[in-house]
């Protein structure tokens, strides 16, 4: 818990930055319409999301005998409904499982790949992002398929069914939908997506109306019947490829036909008697938190107090460090060689004697500057367990809000535009946000690296946290803000998830704080005086989240206004 006598600096605003199409938007606080239960207790299963309707969905598929992978399922392809700005099944992410039977956890790596006819600098012109040009291969659809080859108990038709029904009888959108769809369709260029996500009538969605999306029910219920090849062979790879030859994509029939998911280990550490599992290459969550916890570990932040000025220096410090770190050496794991070094105790420590406790290190101290290009804070993740103890932390995503902004004409989904994670030009590094190391440079079939960090806790084999985030680089930070609170602060899981969070990724060479200009004042001067260049910050991801405390009752809590945690009932 916070420490006594400290304010609490929880978010108190209810406003989210959200970052669409690159436009900054405030939100307002919600009105009523198809608001979720932010929290829930329960030991019979719990399902945590941003879409009250698609929680729902997984929830029933516990109350049904589903396992916490069947439940992920359906929730996922209900997101992909419910939630277009980042469900999908147009785009990519990854699923970490924790067995309730003592069998070892999995990561199921279904990011994007680059296609086929891709070169290593093919985006050094530049060009829009929202375009057909910047689609990876798809690998959601596989993804899932995967999970369910692996763990799966119920049909698989059964899994997809809620969503199909969804897309068809359509579903009541929230006040937050509809701002942002309308503020998606003024800025939009893409027909297709004017045709099936605006009104007929031409005029602005507003809370409580209907969303009925005919085709992407169609293509739901070619998955549903055909699983894989629902999507990456006959109608929906016809007309995906289609539109890629249409708008100038380079996402093509043979390329997915050839996508797999793989199977791979998480990255594993121990934190003050617990193991982390989270996520390895191509994502750089897992390694980056595994340094920045590992370098704090010995620091004993608890005797500071979670919002001492002392506490935080040393956050930011081993933030910085383990940014400077990622940027250097991560990609995927295919294509370049990760030396597990990286992600032990022992280099932590090394790259932690750096830290003076009292002064802030500039960050061209640790490596040249550089200013990393921005990210959009578009992505969803989903926390998932069932009665047996079984988890499932699942994060994925389009990258931007509504990925490239294009939907497949007449499949009804959007597409990603993750192929702007990877380094766009070998060998420049400069001030305009461009990084050029070798490690996440462009190659045909290879993934580009991600931040995404679904992330499980255990605790003597059994599971304590399932946490994940989105928001682009800031999501490896808002999991370990939220991982310290469980476990170094002993928070419950409402005020771990709603207390302030903050950010440094090494360059820029700043930090944002939640609240730095209101209540975290006091502690953004303390944080100014060390040295740092602190700025306010309104928002930091959507870390759904479960705690399960120690009599094994599951403590959900949904970090969105309309999020929804939402348990099964006693028996
Ligand atoms: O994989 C990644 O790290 C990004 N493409 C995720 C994008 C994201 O999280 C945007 N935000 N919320």
């Amino acid at each position: 818990m916070a420490a006594a006598g400290l304010p609490y600096p929880g978010r108190m605003l209810h406003l989210r930055l959200l970052c669409i199409l690159g436009a900054a938007v405030l939100v307002a606080a919600p009105t009523s319409t198809a608001q979720g239960r932010r929290d829930a207790t329960s030991s019979e299963g719990m399902v945590v999301t941003i879409s009250p309707d698609a929680s729902e969905v997984g929830a029933d598929i516990l109350a049904r005998g589903g396992n916490a992978v069947d439940a992920t399922i359906a929730t996922a392809f209900a997101l992909a409904v419910t939630h277009p700005s980042a469900g999908n099944v147009g785009g990519g992410g990854f699923m970490l499982v924790h067995p309730s039977d003592g069998s070892p956890p999995v990561f199921i790596d279904y990011r994007e790949k680059a296609p086929l006819s891709s070169t290593v600098d093919m985006y050094v012109d530049g060009g829009s992002r929202k375009s057909h040009r910047f689609v990876g291969v798809p690998g959601t659809v596989r993804g899932l398929s995967l999970a369910h080859e692996i763990y799966g108990t119920m049909e698989w038709a059964e899994l997809v069914e809620p969503a199909v029904k969804l897309a068809r009888d359509g579903f009541v959108i929230h006040a937050n939908l509809a701002r942002s769809l309308n503020l998606t369709l003024l800025v939009s260029h893409n027909d297709e997506f004017k045709r099936v996500y605006g009104r007929a009538d031409g005029e602005a969605w507003e809370a409580g109306q209907r969303l009925v999306l005919t085709d992407l029910g169609e293509t739901l219920a070619r998955i549903r019947d055909d699983r894989t090849n629902g999507f990456y062979a006959g109608k929906t790879a016809e007309l995906l490829s289609a539109e890629m030859e249409r708008g100038g994509g380079y996402v093509t029939l043979e390329d997915l036909a050839r996508y797999r998911a793989r199977v791979r280990t998480p990255i594993q550490f121990r934190y003050r008697g617990h193991d982390v599992l989270s996520a390895p290459p191509p994502s750089s969550g897992g390694i980056t938190l595994a340094q920045a916890m590992q370098m704090l570990e010995p620091f004993e932040l608890r005797k500071h107090g979670r919002w001492s000025p002392a506490a935080n220096h040393l956050i930011i410090e081993a933030m910085r460090r383990a940014y400077a770190e990622r940027a250097a050496h991560l990609g995927d794991a295919d294509f370049v060689e990760i030396d597990p070094k990286l992600w032990s105790a022992e280099h932590a420590r090394d790259l932690a004697k750096s830290i003076d406790p009292e002064k802030a290190t500039p960050s061209a101290e640790i490596g040249p500057p550089l200013t990393l290009a921005k990210e959009s804070k578009e992505t969803t993740h989903l926390s998932v367990m069932d009665a047996s103890g079984m988890a499932v932390s699942n994060t994925y995503t389009l990258e931007a809000g509504y990925g490239s902004g294009v939907v497949v004409t007449g499949a009804g989904f959007l597409l990603n535009n993750e192929m702007g994670d990877f380094n766009p030009e070998p060998g420049v590094t400069n001030d305009n946000g461009r990084i050029g190391t070798a490690a996440n440079l462009i190659a045909p079939e290879k993934r580009m690296l991600s931040s995404m960090t679904p992330t499980i806790v255990t605790k003597d084999g059994k599971v304590v946290l399932v946490t994940g985030s989105p928001g682009g680089r800031t999501i490896i930070n808002t999991v370990l803000c939220v991982t310290l609170n469980v476990l170094e602060f002993e928070m419950g899981i409402r005020e771990a998830v709603d207390a302030a969070r903050m950010d440094h990724e090494w360059f820029p060479d700043r930090l944002r704080l939640m609240g730095a200009d209101d209540e975290n004042e006091k502690l953004a001067e303390a944080l100014r005086a060390m040295g740092h260049d602190v700025r306010s910050s309104r928002g930091q991801g959507d870390a759904n989240s479960i705690l399960v405390d120690p009599a094994g009752v599951l403590r959900g809590a949904a970090d969105d206004e309309y999020g929804a945690a939402v348990a099964l009932p006693k028996k």
